[in-house]
Order: C-alpha cells, then structure tokens, then sequence
C-alpha cells in the first residue's frame, strides 16, 4: 500500500483527544483511510451496514469504476477481454495475473480438461435430492461435498492444495451444473468430452442425449463463452466478500466456494438474473409492451415492494459495460437462431428505454445491469430459467478462487471478524420461572 501526503484526522467534541489515520492510495480508484487502530486508540468502532464506506482487503484482481462504468480484469478492460480472449485465457490472467502466452494456454487448457470427470460417487450423492429441487439449492450441496470426495486438496494453507483445488472447481463446475440439470429433467448423464472447448463441451452435457450425436452450435458456444467471461469476477460483491470471510477461518477451498455459491443464490445478487426474466414473463403475460407504463409505476411505489430487476448496482452508477456486452451477444444469438422477434427481447429494450428516461430512474442512476439481458440469451439457448444461477456460480468460481488465493497470500490477511453496535438488554439476572 502506498502512503498519502494527506493524513486524516479524527476528533471528537466530548474533548477526548483527537486521532490521526493513515491515507494510502491505490493506483486508481478512491484512498483509503486506515483505521486498523482506531479501536485500540479511542476504544469505539466504525459503523458501516452494507460496507457502503469499507474496504475490507487490498486487491490487484479487479478493478470497476461504476461512475465512468468500467471494469477491468488485471487491468485489462472487459470490452477487450470479451472480444480478443476465450473463459480459459480469463481464468488464467484471474488466477495468475498475465494472459497466457500460446505454450501457456495449451498447458492450462490441458490440465482443466484433465479434470473434468467428477468422482462417479457424486452421482449417487446427487441422486438423494429431490428431482424438482433448485438447482442452486443442488449446486451448493455438490460444491460443498467436493471436499469430501477430494481429501487430497484441502489444506488452504498448502498452495499445491490451493492450486489443485482450483483447477479441479474450474473443470468440475460446468458438469456438476449439467449434472443437476439433467437429473431434474429425468435424463441420463453425459459425460465430458475432452477433445470440445471448455464452453462446447458445456453445451454438450446440457444438451446431448446418448441416443444422437451432438454437435455444439458455433454461436451459442461463443455466446456461453461470453456469459462465463463476463461473470467471471466483479471485486469484492456479496459472494466474493462470502467466500473471503469464510475461507478466513482456514476452511477448505471447496466448502468457501459452497458458501459463495449459497450467497449467490440470493435476487438481489446472482439470482436476479432468474428475477429479470421472470418479471419479464410476467409483464408479458399481463398484456406485453402496453403494460409497461402501469408496470414502472408499480416499481415507482415504495409501498409495493416491487423493483425492476436486472436494474441498478451497488457500485455502477452508470451502464454497466456487462449489460452492454450482453445486448450485443443477445443480437446475435436470437439472430443465428431465428429468434429476432423474440417477444421477451422487444419487451425488455422497451423497458430499458422508457426507464432511462424515467426521471426516477435518471435521478438515481439505475442503468440495466448484465442480468437484464443475459436471461434473454440463456433461454434462447435453451437454459432453463432456474439454471441461470448456477451458470452465473459456474463462471464466477475463477473469480472466488483468485480472491480466496490472494486473501490467503497477504500477510495482512486475518480472521474476519467484523464488531457490532450492541443495543440489546443489558446484563440482568435470570428470575424463576414462576415468576416471569
Ligand atoms: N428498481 C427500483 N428501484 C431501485 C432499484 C430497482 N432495481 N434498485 C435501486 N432502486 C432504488 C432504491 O429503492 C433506492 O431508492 P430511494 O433512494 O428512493 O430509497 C435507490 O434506488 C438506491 O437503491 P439502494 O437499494 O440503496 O441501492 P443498493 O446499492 O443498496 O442496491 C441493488 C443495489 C443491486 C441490490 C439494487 O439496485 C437492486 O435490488 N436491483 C435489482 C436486483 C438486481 O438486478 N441485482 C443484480 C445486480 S448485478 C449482478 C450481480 O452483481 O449480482
């Protein structure tokens, strides 16, 4: 961390005596004022629900300036990486910090591909869940009982552990998601097949049968390739900030994923891809593009607890470039499948447009985030609407794995353990029962 010139000061008007705090500064994006020893000096904490204010670690992973709407993986801008790199070049420079050169790419295309098969066990674990269970309710059981199929590479704190571990949740996520899908649907397995890309060979679990031989779409493989490039880290969000604070404690690397991926399921994080396109259903159902003005209306009202889903960011206060990136994929997807009066799609640039000029909207800078289109293109493809999620965790595992890895690299790294403004009883004694 570099330090400031400037130095914060902190004081107080009950005359208690007046703190000076560190300023370090990155190298872009807001400074930060180090209050490490504020409690031990003044005895009070800092309140911040939400970490609206906090920066809870140091990071050279990923970078987002939500004002000017950007973002860059490793310093390299999402447009860029989108346009020139495939998922697994991505996961490279996540996890190592440098796209790979040729020789490189091979060699880390080879070793996920050699790890794509999952315990044969796993099916059978599988097998206890219900067959109409949420795939995300199934993705979290699966991922947490990686660890107890692969003794081998548990130890966060051994970095061949660390290294193998991420390697194998790389390669096993998209069968594991395939898994779940084809068991809720009754069908049988497919296994991976190796000489496929990471995306094909996705496309092939999901959607081959072992009646018929299955070639992978060219466009839907790259538009899959896209949706796992774009997701696949966004700093320090409520999964990522999940999957630190629970690998804090020395966990294994499986169970810390579990946990993201159990904090991703929630609508107002991964899930809101599933929301968007539900609400858009909805809207559609209730009569389409002439619903759309009682439909805002209704978000309008506080009172009615509906949001636009797909819409707003905790830190894009701008379109986010995903969003962007996704409009374009969903073009030419529903293009190259013959889709392009695809009624959902006309309905949500509809809604798109009449809420950008919507003064509530304008005033709060709520712009489309990337789940406004990315449902569109994963149910053209033929994604069911409840696997959305899972195909977010899918590609946001890179992204868990690199933080999880650089958390245990810091040497500032502890325990998180956050305080608490406690305005609960204070002590009293326990009376007998009869006399309560
Ligand atoms: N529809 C209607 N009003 C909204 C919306 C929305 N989607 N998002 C925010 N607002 C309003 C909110 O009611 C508040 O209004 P007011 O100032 O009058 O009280 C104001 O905008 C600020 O909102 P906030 O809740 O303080 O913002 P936040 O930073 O805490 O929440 C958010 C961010 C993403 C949770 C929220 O925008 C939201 O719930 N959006 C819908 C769900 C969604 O699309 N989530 C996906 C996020 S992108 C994918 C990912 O990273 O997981």
């Amino acid at each position: 961390m570099t330090p400031s010139d400037v130095k914060a000061t902190l004081s107080f008007s009950d005359g208690s005596p007046a703190m000076d705090l560190p300023v370090y500064k990155g190298s872009v994006g807001p400074d930060v004022i180090d209050i490490r020893k504020l409690y031990a000096q003044t005895g009070k904490f800092t309140y911040d629900p939400g970490f609206l204010s906090t920066a809870a670690c140091q990071s050279s992973i990923t970078y987002i300036d939500g004002d000017k709407g950007e973002l860059l993986y490793r310093g390299y801008p999402i447009e860029q990486l989108a346009t020139n790199c495939d998922y697994l070049e991505t996961c490279y420079l996540l996890l190592n910090g440098e796209l790979p050169n040729e020789t490189q790419k091979k060699d880390f295309t080879g070793l996920v591909t050699n790890h794509t098969m999952v315990n044969e066990q796993m099916q059978f674990f599988l097998r206890g869940f219900r067959r109409d269970a949420h795939p995300m309710a199934v993705m979290t059981g699966l991922v947490g009982g990686l660890s107890a199929f692969y003794h081998d590479s548990t130890d966060i704190n051994n970095p061949e552990h660390r290294e193998i571990s991420a390697i194998r949740l790389i390669a096993k996520m998209p069968t594991l998601v395939a898994m779940a899908y084809k068991y809720g649907i009754g069908q049988p397995y497919i296994y991976p097949k190796n000489e496929l890309s990471y995306a094909a060979n996705f496309t092939r679990m999901m959607f081959a049968t072992p009646c018929e031989d299955y070639t992978p779409n060219d466009v839907v493989v790259r538009a899959l390739d896209r949706i796992f490039i774009l997701h696949a880290d966004h700093e320090q969000n409520a999964s990522t900030s999940t999957v630190r604070l629970c690998g804090s404690s020395g966990t294994n690397p499986f169970a810390a994923i579990a946990a993201g991926v159990a904090c991703l399921w929630g609508p107002a994080h991964g899930g809101a891809n599933e929301a968007a396109l539900t609400m858009l259903e909805d809207i559609q159902r209730a009569g389409g593009v002439e619903k759309i003005g009682e439909f805002i209306k209704q978000v309008k009202d506080k009172n009615s607890g509906i949001k636009l889903m797909g819409f707003g960011h905790r830190v894009y206060k701008n379109y986010d470039p995903r969003a962007k990136l996704m409009r374009e994929t969903c073009h030419e997807v529903l293009d190259a499948l013959g889709l392009q009066n695809d009624p959902l799609f006309k309905l949500a640039m509809a809604l798109e447009k009449i809420a950008l000029e919507d003064d509530y909207f304008v005033s709060r800078k709520l712009y489309p985030n990337v789940d406004f289109y990315s449902g569109i293109v994963q149910r053209a493809i033929g994604i069911p609407v409840s696997l959305f999620t899972a195909i977010f965790a899918l590609a946001r595992t890179v992204g868990w794995i690199a933080q999880l890895n650089e958390m245990i690299g810091d040497p500032e790294y502890k325990i998180g353990r956050p305080r608490q403004l406690f305005n609960g009883s204070v002590a009293r004694n326990i009376k007998p029962i009869a006399q309560r």
